[in-house]
């Protein structure tokens, strides 16, 4: 099992080797850690858990459009490293159901799945939340902050993949929902604190905006 995950872990670092979205292979590491905590908590399967972490953004829509439907990425990698069908099919089932999609977003039909996608959530939330929204808005050329611009809090999967916003909207549009979707009691915890950090922030954020700090 050791010598999977260690096979894993140098395959995501070739894959997000030249990603400066905020989905680099530290991202990943932290959702292996974390999802790996949530899963001794909940005594879910490690195994699945810790393989689908770690694969869980190679067949990533953003970023890997061709290979996203069929996430022909990582069943190669379960096939080279002898993984059996029907865990492989339980972690692609993971990894399909993990993303964020606006009202379309699914809750995980099992107990790995609720710990890899809570995993994923907690790290798009605090002060690391903080510096990947602001990092993946630079990416895809989003302005910081235009008061003109309204957030739109009630997107489906389509709407919420295409339209343009500014990074700040991403906080009511995504960041700030997220604690209320924790499927999990562990991250349920952890959110809550995230999102305390998140909301100071965002204060802050609107009081040096206006000029009042
Ligand atoms: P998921 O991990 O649920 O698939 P994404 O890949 O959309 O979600 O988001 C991953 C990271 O990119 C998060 O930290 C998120 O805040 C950031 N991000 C995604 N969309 C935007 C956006 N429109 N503006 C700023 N940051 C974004
Ligand atoms: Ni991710």
């Amino acid at each position: 099992m050791q010598n999977i995950i260690d096979n894993a872990l140098e395959y995501v670092k070739e894959v997000f080797e030249t990603d400066y979205s905020g989905h680099d292979y530290f991202h990943t590491f932290r959702v292996y850690k974390t999802a790996t905590n949530i899963a001794i908590k909940e005594k879910a399967n490690l195994e699945i858990v810790q393989l689908a972490a770690l694969l869980h953004d190679v067949d990533d829509v953003k970023l890997s459009p061709e290979t996203h439907t069929n996430k022909d990425k990582a069943r190669s990698f379960l096939r080279i490293n002898s993984v059996e069908e029907t865990t492989m099919e339980a972690i692609c089932q993971i990894i399909d159901e993990i993303s964020y999609k606006g009202k379309d977003s699914v809750i995980p039909k099992t107990l790995e799945g609720k710990c890899v996608q809570d995993a994923d959530r907690l790290d798009a939330i605090g002060a690391i939340g903080i510096a990947r929204a602001f990092a993946y808005g630079g990416n895809h050329n989003r302005v910081i902050h235009n008061p003109n611009i309204n957030p739109n809090l009630d997107m489906d999967a389509k709407e919420y993949r295409n339209h343009i916003s500014t990074t700040i909207n991403h906080f009511y549009e995504k960041l700030f929902k997220l604690k209320d979707l924790m499927n999990t009691d562990i991250a349920k915890i952890i959110a809550q604190d995230r999102e305390r950090y998140m909301k100071e922030y965002i204060s802050e954020f609107m009081d040096e905006w206006e000029g009042i700090r």
